[in-house]
Protein backbone atom coordinates (compact mmCIF):
# COMPACT_ATOMS: atom_id res chain seq x y z
CA UNK A 1 0.00 0.00 0.00
CA UNK A 2 1.45 2.81 -0.78
CA UNK A 3 1.00 5.69 2.20
CA UNK A 4 0.45 9.47 1.65
CA UNK A 5 2.23 11.81 3.84
CA UNK A 6 0.37 14.38 5.07
CA UNK A 7 1.33 17.88 6.78
CA UNK A 8 -1.06 19.44 8.84
CA UNK A 9 -3.27 17.25 10.10
CA UNK A 10 -4.25 16.67 14.08
CA UNK A 11 -4.08 13.03 15.29
CA UNK A 12 -6.91 11.47 16.31
CA UNK A 13 -5.94 9.55 19.34
CA UNK A 14 -8.44 6.74 20.95
CA UNK A 15 -8.14 6.34 24.90
CA UNK A 16 -9.50 2.94 26.84
CA UNK A 17 -8.70 2.99 30.19
CA UNK A 18 -9.26 -0.81 32.45
CA UNK A 19 -12.70 0.29 33.98
CA UNK A 20 -10.70 1.39 37.40
CA UNK A 21 -10.77 4.83 39.44
CA UNK A 22 -6.84 4.27 39.52
CA UNK A 23 -6.87 3.54 36.18
CA UNK A 24 -8.97 5.88 34.84
CA UNK A 25 -7.04 8.80 36.68
CA UNK A 26 -4.01 8.59 34.77
CA UNK A 27 -5.59 7.94 31.48
CA UNK A 28 -7.57 11.04 31.83
CA UNK A 29 -4.23 12.97 32.77
CA UNK A 30 -2.67 11.34 29.54
CA UNK A 31 -5.80 12.71 27.38
CA UNK A 32 -6.06 15.81 28.58
CA UNK A 33 -2.67 16.28 27.79
CA UNK A 34 -2.70 15.19 24.43
CA UNK A 35 -5.71 17.22 23.93
CA UNK A 36 -3.94 20.48 25.11
CA UNK A 37 -1.36 19.71 22.34
CA UNK A 38 -4.67 20.19 19.84
CA UNK A 39 -5.35 16.40 19.45
CA UNK A 40 -8.48 15.02 18.42
CA UNK A 41 -8.97 12.91 21.65
CA UNK A 42 -11.93 10.05 21.73
CA UNK A 43 -12.03 8.61 25.75
CA UNK A 44 -13.97 5.41 26.17
CA UNK A 45 -14.94 4.38 29.05
CA UNK A 46 -17.41 1.73 30.10
CA UNK A 47 -21.55 2.29 30.12
CA UNK A 48 -21.28 2.26 33.94
CA UNK A 49 -18.20 4.43 34.24
CA UNK A 50 -19.41 6.87 31.46
CA UNK A 51 -22.96 7.48 33.64
CA UNK A 52 -21.08 8.21 36.62
CA UNK A 53 -18.74 10.76 35.15
CA UNK A 54 -21.47 12.35 33.86
CA UNK A 55 -23.09 12.43 37.46
CA UNK A 56 -19.87 13.59 39.01
CA UNK A 57 -17.82 16.12 36.89
CA UNK A 58 -18.72 19.02 34.85
CA UNK A 59 -18.33 17.71 31.52
CA UNK A 60 -20.13 20.24 29.49
CA UNK A 61 -17.84 23.04 30.38
CA UNK A 62 -14.66 20.35 29.85
CA UNK A 63 -15.70 19.76 26.42
CA UNK A 64 -16.17 23.73 25.62
CA UNK A 65 -13.21 24.00 26.59
CA UNK A 66 -11.72 21.22 24.66
CA UNK A 67 -13.95 21.01 21.68
CA UNK A 68 -11.31 18.69 20.01
CA UNK A 69 -12.38 15.63 22.95
CA UNK A 70 -15.35 13.15 22.95
CA UNK A 71 -16.08 10.79 25.17
CA UNK A 72 -17.51 7.25 24.02
CA UNK A 73 -19.25 4.52 25.68
CA UNK A 74 -19.20 0.76 25.46
CA UNK A 75 -20.61 -2.19 27.60
CA UNK A 76 -18.41 -3.89 30.25
CA UNK A 77 -20.46 -6.83 30.26
CA UNK A 78 -21.54 -6.57 33.36
CA UNK A 79 -25.15 -6.20 34.47
CA UNK A 80 -26.23 -2.43 35.42
CA UNK A 81 -27.13 -3.25 39.42
CA UNK A 82 -24.25 -5.32 40.21
CA UNK A 83 -22.32 -4.41 43.02
CA UNK A 84 -18.48 -3.42 41.41
CA UNK A 85 -16.27 -3.75 44.26
CA UNK A 86 -17.84 -7.01 45.29
CA UNK A 87 -16.71 -8.25 41.53
CA UNK A 88 -13.74 -10.67 41.07
CA UNK A 89 -11.48 -9.06 38.44
CA UNK A 90 -11.77 -12.48 36.35
CA UNK A 91 -15.47 -11.76 36.22
CA UNK A 92 -14.54 -8.56 34.93
CA UNK A 93 -12.20 -9.83 32.71
CA UNK A 94 -14.63 -12.34 31.48
CA UNK A 95 -17.42 -9.64 30.84
CA UNK A 96 -15.26 -8.05 28.87
CA UNK A 97 -14.09 -10.71 26.70
CA UNK A 98 -17.74 -11.39 25.57
CA UNK A 99 -18.87 -8.11 25.46
CA UNK A 100 -16.52 -4.91 25.56
CA UNK A 101 -14.21 -6.51 22.88
CA UNK A 102 -16.32 -6.35 19.88
CA UNK A 103 -18.18 -3.23 20.83
CA UNK A 104 -14.50 -1.88 20.57
CA UNK A 105 -14.02 -3.04 17.48
CA UNK A 106 -17.32 -1.55 16.14
CA UNK A 107 -16.45 1.82 17.67
CA UNK A 108 -12.76 1.44 16.21
CA UNK A 109 -14.71 0.94 12.80
CA UNK A 110 -16.97 3.62 12.80
CA UNK A 111 -14.40 6.52 13.95
CA UNK A 112 -12.56 5.31 11.07
CA UNK A 113 -15.16 7.02 8.84
CA UNK A 114 -13.69 10.24 8.95
CA UNK A 115 -15.83 13.55 8.77
CA UNK A 116 -14.73 16.77 8.00
CA UNK A 117 -14.32 17.51 11.93
CA UNK A 118 -12.46 13.75 12.79
CA UNK A 119 -9.88 12.29 11.26
CA UNK A 120 -9.87 8.61 11.81
CA UNK A 121 -8.00 7.41 14.61
CA UNK A 122 -4.03 7.80 14.06
CA UNK A 123 -3.70 5.39 17.50
CA UNK A 124 -4.93 3.66 20.46
CA UNK A 125 -3.48 4.27 23.63
CA UNK A 126 -5.04 1.46 25.78
CA UNK A 127 -4.49 0.03 29.54
CA UNK A 128 -1.56 -2.27 29.80
CA UNK A 129 -3.67 -5.17 30.72
CA UNK A 130 -6.30 -4.58 28.29
CA UNK A 131 -3.94 -6.15 25.45
CA UNK A 132 -6.89 -9.09 25.47
CA UNK A 133 -9.53 -6.72 24.34
CA UNK A 134 -7.00 -4.29 22.09
CA UNK A 135 -4.47 -6.07 20.23
CA UNK A 136 -6.15 -8.42 17.78
CA UNK A 137 -8.27 -5.80 17.27
CA UNK A 138 -6.00 -2.81 16.24
CA UNK A 139 -3.87 -5.09 14.26
CA UNK A 140 -6.29 -6.75 12.27
CA UNK A 141 -7.67 -2.65 11.84
CA UNK A 142 -3.93 -1.61 11.00
CA UNK A 143 -3.90 1.45 14.08
CA UNK A 144 -0.97 1.03 15.95
CA UNK A 145 -1.87 0.24 19.81
CA UNK A 146 0.32 1.87 22.78
CA UNK A 147 -0.27 0.49 25.99
CA UNK A 148 -0.05 2.79 29.34
CA UNK A 149 0.66 0.21 31.71
CA UNK A 150 -0.61 2.45 35.24
CA UNK A 151 1.29 0.32 37.45
CA UNK A 152 4.75 1.30 37.97
CA UNK A 153 8.00 -0.64 36.07
CA UNK A 154 9.38 -2.14 39.11
CA UNK A 155 5.75 -4.17 38.79
CA UNK A 156 6.00 -4.87 34.86
CA UNK A 157 9.88 -6.49 35.30
CA UNK A 158 8.50 -8.29 38.16
CA UNK A 159 6.14 -10.18 35.91
CA UNK A 160 8.25 -10.49 33.39
CA UNK A 161 10.40 -13.32 35.82
CA UNK A 162 7.41 -14.93 37.07
CA UNK A 163 7.51 -17.86 34.55
CA UNK A 164 11.03 -18.42 35.76
CA UNK A 165 10.20 -18.30 39.27
CA UNK A 166 7.26 -20.52 38.82
CA UNK A 167 9.38 -22.61 36.57
CA UNK A 168 12.21 -23.20 39.33
CA UNK A 169 9.36 -23.78 41.98
CA UNK A 170 9.98 -20.45 43.91
CA UNK A 171 6.32 -19.85 43.27
CA UNK A 172 3.93 -21.04 45.38
CA UNK A 173 5.35 -20.10 48.67
CA UNK A 174 2.93 -20.22 50.86
CA UNK A 175 3.14 -21.68 53.54
CA UNK A 176 7.14 -21.69 53.69
CA UNK A 177 8.92 -18.65 54.93
CA UNK A 178 7.49 -15.42 53.17
CA UNK A 179 10.34 -12.99 54.58
CA UNK A 180 12.85 -15.61 52.11
CA UNK A 181 14.74 -13.07 49.72
CA UNK A 182 13.64 -13.51 46.24
CA UNK A 183 16.45 -14.67 43.38
CA UNK A 184 16.57 -13.93 39.79
CA UNK A 185 15.23 -10.71 39.18
CA UNK A 186 17.45 -8.73 38.41
CA UNK A 187 18.20 -5.39 40.39
CA UNK A 188 15.84 -7.07 43.30
CA UNK A 189 18.00 -8.77 44.78
CA UNK A 190 18.68 -7.39 47.53
CA UNK A 191 15.28 -6.48 49.00
CA UNK A 192 12.61 -8.34 47.46
CA UNK A 193 11.47 -10.82 49.92
CA UNK A 194 8.51 -13.62 49.13
CA UNK A 195 6.12 -11.08 51.28
CA UNK A 196 6.75 -8.56 48.13
CA UNK A 197 5.81 -10.31 45.48
CA UNK A 198 2.56 -9.16 43.97
CA UNK A 199 -0.45 -10.09 45.63
CA UNK A 200 -1.37 -12.84 42.58
CA UNK A 201 1.89 -14.80 43.60
CA UNK A 202 0.17 -15.70 46.62
CA UNK A 203 -1.42 -19.11 45.45
CA UNK A 204 -1.62 -22.34 46.34
CA UNK A 205 -1.04 -23.67 42.94
CA UNK A 206 0.48 -21.85 40.03
CA UNK A 207 -0.21 -23.46 36.75
CA UNK A 208 -3.74 -23.11 37.14
CA UNK A 209 -4.27 -19.83 38.72
CA UNK A 210 -6.19 -17.79 36.49
CA UNK A 211 -4.94 -14.14 37.75
CA UNK A 212 -1.55 -15.26 37.74
CA UNK A 213 -1.41 -16.29 34.59
CA UNK A 214 -3.71 -13.67 33.38
CA UNK A 215 -1.67 -11.00 34.25
CA UNK A 216 1.64 -12.73 33.27
CA UNK A 217 0.18 -13.19 29.57
CA UNK A 218 -1.32 -9.84 29.34
CA UNK A 219 2.76 -8.40 30.54
CA UNK A 220 3.79 -10.54 27.55
CA UNK A 221 1.24 -9.45 25.41
CA UNK A 222 2.06 -5.51 25.93
CA UNK A 223 5.58 -6.09 24.06
CA UNK A 224 3.15 -6.97 20.89
CA UNK A 225 2.31 -2.76 21.13
CA UNK A 226 4.36 -0.35 19.36
CA UNK A 227 5.31 0.81 22.77
CA UNK A 228 5.26 1.58 26.59
CA UNK A 229 3.81 4.23 28.27
CA UNK A 230 4.76 4.40 32.30
CA UNK A 231 3.51 6.67 34.58
CA UNK A 232 6.99 7.33 36.41
CA UNK A 233 10.06 8.74 37.04
CA UNK A 234 13.62 9.07 37.90
CA UNK A 235 13.25 6.91 40.64
CA UNK A 236 12.79 4.19 38.60
CA UNK A 237 15.63 4.74 35.95
CA UNK A 238 17.48 1.64 36.68
CA UNK A 239 14.42 -0.82 35.68
CA UNK A 240 13.28 1.17 32.64
CA UNK A 241 16.49 0.44 31.29
CA UNK A 242 15.95 -3.02 32.39
CA UNK A 243 12.95 -2.97 30.47
CA UNK A 244 14.04 -1.31 27.53
CA UNK A 245 15.02 -5.30 26.42
CA UNK A 246 11.45 -5.94 26.08
CA UNK A 247 10.05 -3.03 24.44
CA UNK A 248 10.37 -1.03 20.68
CA UNK A 249 9.83 1.91 22.70
CA UNK A 250 9.51 3.36 26.84
CA UNK A 251 8.38 6.61 27.11
CA UNK A 252 8.38 7.64 30.73
CA UNK A 253 5.95 10.79 31.24
CA UNK A 254 5.29 10.75 35.11
CA UNK A 255 4.07 11.78 37.57
CA UNK A 256 1.20 12.38 35.08
CA UNK A 257 -1.34 14.38 37.54
CA UNK A 258 2.16 17.02 38.11
CA UNK A 259 2.87 16.67 34.81
CA UNK A 260 -0.75 17.76 33.40
CA UNK A 261 -0.55 20.61 36.19
CA UNK A 262 3.06 21.62 35.02
CA UNK A 263 2.26 21.67 31.38
CA UNK A 264 -1.38 22.87 31.57
CA UNK A 265 -1.00 25.12 33.93
CA UNK A 266 -1.50 28.28 31.92
CA UNK A 267 -4.53 27.20 30.06
CA UNK A 268 -6.23 27.73 33.80
CA UNK A 269 -8.59 24.63 32.43
CA UNK A 270 -11.83 22.87 33.86
CA UNK A 271 -10.38 19.26 34.83
CA UNK A 272 -12.03 16.34 34.87
CA UNK A 273 -8.42 14.42 35.91
CA UNK A 274 -8.04 16.15 38.87
CA UNK A 275 -11.07 15.77 40.52
CA UNK A 276 -12.74 12.23 41.88
CA UNK A 277 -13.79 11.36 38.81
CA UNK A 278 -16.24 8.51 39.34
CA UNK A 279 -17.07 9.90 43.51
CA UNK A 280 -18.36 13.12 44.75
CA UNK A 281 -15.85 14.76 46.90
CA UNK A 282 -16.38 15.73 50.14
CA UNK A 283 -14.34 19.12 50.71
CA UNK A 284 -15.57 20.14 54.34
CA UNK A 285 -12.23 18.39 55.15
CA UNK A 286 -10.59 21.33 53.48
CA UNK A 287 -11.88 23.78 55.78
CA UNK A 288 -11.07 21.36 59.07
CA UNK A 289 -7.53 21.05 57.66
CA UNK A 290 -7.38 25.05 57.73
CA UNK A 291 -7.69 24.99 60.73
CA UNK A 292 -4.93 22.41 62.06
CA UNK A 293 -1.20 23.44 63.19
CA UNK A 294 1.21 22.47 59.79
CA UNK A 295 2.27 19.23 59.25
CA UNK A 296 0.05 17.83 62.03
CA UNK A 297 -2.29 15.54 60.50
CA UNK A 298 -2.55 12.28 59.10
CA UNK A 299 -3.93 11.76 56.21
CA UNK A 300 -5.19 7.74 55.81
CA UNK A 301 -7.01 6.87 52.91
CA UNK A 302 -7.42 3.54 51.11
CA UNK A 303 -7.92 4.21 47.43
CA UNK A 304 -10.94 3.25 45.34
CA UNK A 305 -11.08 -0.26 45.88
CA UNK A 306 -9.35 -1.94 48.98
CA UNK A 307 -11.90 -3.17 51.24
CA UNK A 308 -10.53 -4.01 55.25
CA UNK A 309 -12.13 -6.50 57.52
CA UNK A 310 -13.73 -5.48 60.51
CA UNK A 311 -10.88 -6.48 62.80
CA UNK A 312 -8.61 -4.62 60.61
CA UNK A 313 -11.12 -1.21 60.56
CA UNK A 314 -11.02 -1.82 64.34
CA UNK A 315 -6.89 -2.08 64.97
CA UNK A 316 -6.78 1.12 62.52
CA UNK A 317 -8.89 2.78 64.39
CA UNK A 318 -7.70 2.29 67.86
CA UNK A 319 -3.94 2.60 66.34
CA UNK A 320 -4.66 5.80 65.22
CA UNK A 321 -6.80 7.32 68.23
CA UNK A 322 -3.86 6.43 70.82
CA UNK A 323 -1.28 7.50 68.06
CA UNK A 324 -2.70 10.77 69.87
CA UNK A 325 -1.91 12.14 66.14
CA UNK A 326 -4.56 14.70 64.19
CA UNK A 327 -5.87 12.01 61.76
CA UNK A 328 -8.06 12.86 58.30
CA UNK A 329 -9.81 9.14 57.72
CA UNK A 330 -11.44 8.46 54.15
CA UNK A 331 -14.03 5.89 54.65
CA UNK A 332 -15.55 4.81 51.51
CA UNK A 333 -19.36 3.27 51.89
CA UNK A 334 -17.76 -0.37 50.87
CA UNK A 335 -14.62 0.06 52.80
CA UNK A 336 -15.67 -2.60 55.28
CA UNK A 337 -15.15 -6.15 53.11
CA UNK A 338 -18.63 -7.95 52.86
CA UNK A 339 -20.35 -5.22 54.34
CA UNK A 340 -21.52 -2.88 51.26
CA UNK A 341 -22.60 0.66 52.94
CA UNK A 342 -21.47 -0.23 56.53
CA UNK A 343 -18.76 1.77 55.65
CA UNK A 344 -21.28 4.71 56.44
CA UNK A 345 -21.51 3.89 60.15
CA UNK A 346 -18.26 5.18 61.40
CA UNK A 347 -19.39 8.67 59.79
CA UNK A 348 -21.40 8.55 62.96
CA UNK A 349 -18.35 9.09 65.08
CA UNK A 350 -17.52 12.48 63.27
CA UNK A 351 -19.96 13.73 65.15
CA UNK A 352 -18.96 16.54 67.30
CA UNK A 353 -15.68 15.55 66.38
CA UNK A 354 -14.25 18.07 64.03
CA UNK A 355 -12.90 20.86 66.72
CA UNK A 356 -11.23 17.96 68.06
CA UNK A 357 -8.07 16.22 66.11
CA UNK A 358 -10.04 13.48 63.81
CA UNK A 359 -12.30 14.28 60.52
CA UNK A 360 -13.59 11.33 58.56
CA UNK A 361 -14.99 11.89 55.07
CA UNK A 362 -16.15 8.92 52.65
CA UNK A 363 -13.95 10.66 49.74
CA UNK A 364 -11.24 12.84 49.99
CA UNK A 365 -9.81 15.64 47.25
CA UNK A 366 -6.89 13.63 47.78
CA UNK A 367 -4.71 15.82 45.59
CA UNK A 368 -5.82 19.06 47.81
CA UNK A 369 -5.67 17.25 50.80
CA UNK A 370 -1.77 16.07 50.21
CA UNK A 371 -0.80 19.27 49.33
CA UNK A 372 -2.25 21.51 51.91
CA UNK A 373 0.09 22.36 54.75
CA UNK A 374 -1.41 20.71 57.54
CA UNK A 375 -0.65 17.49 55.99
CA UNK A 376 2.11 15.63 57.52
CA UNK A 377 1.81 12.07 56.59
CA UNK A 378 -0.02 9.40 54.60
CA UNK A 379 -0.76 6.34 55.87
CA UNK A 380 -1.87 4.42 52.82
CA UNK A 381 -2.66 1.09 51.04
CA UNK A 382 0.09 1.97 48.61
CA UNK A 383 -1.63 2.53 45.55
CA UNK A 384 0.57 3.50 42.60
CA UNK A 385 -1.40 6.79 42.22
CA UNK A 386 -1.46 7.03 45.79
CA UNK A 387 2.51 6.44 45.97
CA UNK A 388 2.76 9.19 43.19
CA UNK A 389 0.71 11.68 45.36
CA UNK A 390 2.38 11.46 48.56
CA UNK A 391 5.51 11.92 46.25
CA UNK A 392 4.79 14.89 45.19
CA UNK A 393 3.63 16.56 47.84
CA UNK A 394 6.86 15.13 49.48
CA UNK A 395 4.25 13.61 52.30
CA UNK A 396 6.13 10.46 54.08
CA UNK A 397 3.83 7.39 54.20
CA UNK A 398 3.09 4.23 56.14
CA UNK A 399 2.00 1.62 53.73
CA UNK A 400 -0.40 -0.92 54.51
CA UNK A 401 -0.96 -2.67 51.58
CA UNK A 402 -3.66 -5.13 50.31
CA UNK A 403 -3.45 -6.60 47.12
CA UNK A 404 -1.72 -6.81 43.90
CA UNK A 405 1.28 -3.90 43.09
CA UNK A 406 0.78 -2.44 46.80
CA UNK A 407 3.09 -5.17 47.58
CA UNK A 408 5.91 -4.02 45.61
CA UNK A 409 5.10 -0.66 45.79
CA UNK A 410 5.35 -0.47 49.80
CA UNK A 411 8.62 -2.35 49.95
CA UNK A 412 10.39 0.29 47.06
CA UNK A 413 8.80 3.39 49.55
CA UNK A 414 10.44 1.46 52.59
CA UNK A 415 13.57 -0.17 51.07
CA UNK A 416 14.54 1.94 47.69
CA UNK A 417 13.45 5.12 48.31
CA UNK A 418 13.28 5.21 51.94
CA UNK A 419 10.22 7.62 52.30
CA UNK A 420 8.27 5.87 54.20
CA UNK A 421 7.53 2.44 56.26
CA UNK A 422 6.31 -1.15 55.16
CA UNK A 423 3.54 -2.29 57.49
CA UNK A 424 2.39 -5.33 55.39
CA UNK A 425 0.85 -8.58 56.62
CA UNK A 426 0.46 -7.35 60.13
CA UNK A 427 -2.97 -6.52 61.76
CA UNK A 428 -2.23 -4.92 65.01
CA UNK A 429 -3.28 -1.42 66.73
CA UNK A 430 0.46 -1.15 68.49
CA UNK A 431 2.40 -1.23 65.65
CA UNK A 432 0.26 1.19 64.06
CA UNK A 433 0.12 3.52 66.55
CA UNK A 434 3.85 3.44 66.95
CA UNK A 435 3.96 3.62 63.06
CA UNK A 436 2.33 6.45 63.36
CA UNK A 437 3.94 7.86 66.29
CA UNK A 438 7.62 7.65 64.49
CA UNK A 439 6.40 9.22 61.34
CA UNK A 440 5.03 12.10 62.49
CA UNK A 441 7.50 12.73 65.32
CA UNK A 442 10.29 10.73 66.13
CA UNK A 443 11.89 9.58 63.19
CA UNK A 444 10.41 12.13 61.14
CA UNK A 445 13.51 13.92 60.55
CA UNK A 446 15.41 10.91 59.08
CA UNK A 447 12.54 9.78 56.96
CA UNK A 448 11.95 13.87 55.23
CA UNK A 449 15.65 13.76 54.08
CA UNK A 450 14.86 10.94 51.34
CA UNK A 451 11.35 12.22 50.77
CA UNK A 452 12.24 15.91 49.97
CA UNK A 453 15.19 14.29 47.69
CA UNK A 454 12.61 11.86 45.89
CA UNK A 455 9.78 14.88 45.53
CA UNK A 456 12.19 17.02 44.55
CA UNK A 457 13.11 14.60 41.72
CA UNK A 458 9.58 14.22 40.78
CA UNK A 459 9.07 18.09 40.10
CA UNK A 460 12.16 18.36 38.34
CA UNK A 461 11.11 15.63 36.18
CA UNK A 462 7.61 17.07 35.09
CA UNK A 463 9.05 20.73 35.05
CA UNK A 464 10.46 22.09 31.36
CA UNK A 465 13.35 20.21 30.17
CA UNK A 466 12.84 17.38 32.95
CA UNK A 467 12.79 13.52 31.34
CA UNK A 468 8.67 13.49 31.76
CA UNK A 469 8.30 17.03 30.16
CA UNK A 470 10.49 16.08 27.35
CA UNK A 471 9.02 12.71 26.83
CA UNK A 472 5.83 13.99 26.72
CA UNK A 473 6.98 15.94 23.78
CA UNK A 474 8.46 12.91 22.35
CA UNK A 475 5.31 11.19 22.65
CA UNK A 476 3.35 14.00 20.63
CA UNK A 477 6.15 14.23 18.11
CA UNK A 478 6.01 10.38 16.92
CA UNK A 479 1.60 10.85 17.23
CA UNK A 480 1.91 13.69 14.53
CA UNK A 481 4.55 11.81 12.87
CA UNK A 482 2.06 8.45 12.55
CA UNK A 483 -1.07 10.85 11.65
CA UNK A 484 1.16 11.96 8.76
CA UNK A 485 1.52 8.76 7.18
CA UNK A 486 -1.95 7.72 7.50
C1 LIG B 1 -5.92 0.38 41.86
C2 LIG B 1 -4.94 -0.52 42.61
O1 LIG B 1 -5.44 -0.90 43.85
C3 LIG B 1 -3.62 0.15 42.70
O2 LIG B 1 -2.76 -0.65 43.48
C4 LIG B 1 -3.11 0.31 41.28
O3 LIG B 1 -1.83 0.88 41.29
C5 LIG B 1 -4.08 1.15 40.48
O4 LIG B 1 -5.36 0.58 40.54
P1 LIG B 1 -6.60 2.15 43.78
O5 LIG B 1 -6.60 1.03 44.73
O6 LIG B 1 -7.82 2.93 43.69
O7 LIG B 1 -6.12 1.68 42.35
O8 LIG B 1 -5.39 3.09 44.28
P2 LIG B 1 -4.61 4.29 43.68
O9 LIG B 1 -3.75 3.86 42.55
O10 LIG B 1 -3.92 4.93 44.79
O11 LIG B 1 -5.71 5.27 43.07
C6 LIG B 1 -6.68 5.88 43.85
C7 LIG B 1 -6.97 7.24 43.30
O12 LIG B 1 -8.17 7.71 43.91
C8 LIG B 1 -5.88 8.25 43.62
O13 LIG B 1 -5.55 8.98 42.47
C9 LIG B 1 -6.49 9.15 44.67
O14 LIG B 1 -6.12 10.51 44.56
C10 LIG B 1 -7.97 9.01 44.42
N1 LIG B 1 -8.71 9.18 45.68
C11 LIG B 1 -8.75 8.18 46.61
C12 LIG B 1 -9.35 10.38 45.91
O15 LIG B 1 -9.30 11.28 45.06
N2 LIG B 1 -10.03 10.53 47.07
C13 LIG B 1 -10.12 9.57 48.01
O16 LIG B 1 -10.78 9.80 49.04
C14 LIG B 1 -9.45 8.34 47.77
Amino acid sequence: MIRMERSHVNPHVVLLPYPLQGHIKPMMSLAELLGSANFQVTFVNTNHNHDLLLRNTDITSFCNRFPNFQFRSIPSGLPANVIRSGLTAKDVFDAMKAMSKPAFRDLLISLGEETEQRQRPTCVIADGILCFLTLDVSEELQIPLLALRTHNASYSWIYFHLPKLIEDGHIPFLDENMDKPVAGIPGFENFLRNRDLPGTCRVKTSDDDYLLQFFIGETFAMTRASALILNTFEIEAPVVSLLGSHFTKIYTIGPLHKLRKSRMKDINSPSVSSSGILQKEDTSCMTWLNSQPPKSVLYVSFGSLVGLTREQMSELWHGLVNSGQRFLLVVRPDLILGEPGAGATPLAQNKGTEERNRFIVSWAPQEEVLAHPAVGGFLTHGGWNSTLEGIVAGVPMICWPQFSDQFVNSRCVSEVWKIGFDMKDTCDGSIIEKLVRDLMENKREEIMGSTDRVATMAHDAVNEGGSSYRNLDGLIEDIRLMARKI
